[in-house]
């Protein structure tokens, strides 16, 4: 038994089980109570099935037999540096939640940027061709499906684990209430496509360099460095990404690529070198430029 869990006396009410797991994950995190608290309490409405208001409600009552030591073995994890998406099993993004799993990267808010400008260029009602490379969870992808049913969505990754985790999104939306329809493919980003017909790529790829010291950091330390980390500083996948989109991109069609704050620059000379138009940034919440897009000429 854990230390936590011998803390955690079954006795107790849900409220101080609650601020017990705050402490617990205060402690081994380093973090804020505030944070640490917000974070119990996700676990606490995740093993009792309560949701977090009705866990405010019911705070004096006493949990059910295996709560208290189920919520401290994942207080442990937490307090040891685990993703709370992992322990969950899953992530808000965009309108939905995405199931997450342990192998497969996390989708992030930043990543936001990427769909709200995809859905600015997509016309509601147009059948475009669209394809997320790189899918991971199907975060991207799913999101815009959800949003343009009548478009024609496909989705790629080298992953089995994103693949399948991907589909079980698929139908994990569908269960949400949104329409989704996409397809899904194992593979090397476009090799597998052979005709210039597509509308719009999207695509998040491993961006970070192997030294970068982000990676010894918070989700990072747990997440597949296959999806994190990129040779060439970070930036080996856009060079391959941008040969590829000039090859299967109609005429006048849009690449969107997601990238470190600090890559911009980089990610828009490779977009010029391989001949892509009307190049521009956006920034995220942060004010870091976070998606840099291109236009294939014509
Ligand atoms: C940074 S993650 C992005 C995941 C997801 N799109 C998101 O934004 O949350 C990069 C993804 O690219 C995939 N990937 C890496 N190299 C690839 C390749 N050569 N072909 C296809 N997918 C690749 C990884 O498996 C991983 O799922």
């Amino acid at each position: 038994m854990t230390l936590a869990a011998k803390q955690l006396g079954s006795e107790e009410s849900l409220d101080a089980l609650l601020r017990r797991g705050a402490e617990r994950i205060a402690d081994g995190r380093g973090c804020d109570w505030a944070e640490a608290l917000f974070e119990a309490r996700l676990l606490v409405a995740f093993v009792t099935g309560l949701g977090t208001a009705a866990l405010m409600l019911q705070g004096d009552r006493s949990p059910a037999p295996g709560v208290s030591r189920r919520f401290s073995y994942l207080c442990d994890r937490r307090a040891a540096g685990e993703p709370i998406a992992y322990l969950l099993g899953e992530r808000g993004f965009w309108r939905h939640r995405f199931r997450t799993t342990t192998g497969v990267l996390i989708p992030r808010p930043d990543t936001e940027v990427l769909v709200e400008w995809a859905l600015e260029l997509l016309p509601s009602q147009a059948r475009w061709r669209v394809i997320d490379l790189g899918t991971g969870t199907g975060a991207i992808g799913l999101s815009i499906a959800a949003e343009r049913p009548e478009a024609e969505i496909h989705a790629v990754d080298r992953s089995p684990a994103a693949v399948e985790l991907a589909a079980r999104n698929r139908a994990f939306l569908a269960e949400q209430g949104a329409t989704v329809s996409m397809g899904l493919w194992r593979g090397d980003w476009l090799a597998a496509i052979a005709s210039a017909s597509v509308d719009l790529l999207v695509s998040n790829p491993p961006y970070l360099a192997a030294d970068d010291p982000h990676l010894g950091e918070g989700d990072l330390r747990h997440e597949p460095c296959e999806a994190l980390v990129a040779a060439d500083d970070g930036l080996a996948d856009y060079r391959r990404l941008c040969a590829g989109a000039r090859r299967v991109l109609r005429p006048g069609g849009w690449l969107l690529l997601e990238h470190g704050f600090a890559q911009a620059e980089s990610v828009a000379d490779r977009l010029h070198q391989a001949g892509f138009v009307s190049v521009a940034s956006r920034r995220d919440l942060a004010g870091h430029p976070r998606v840099t897009a291109g236009r294939q000429p014509g």
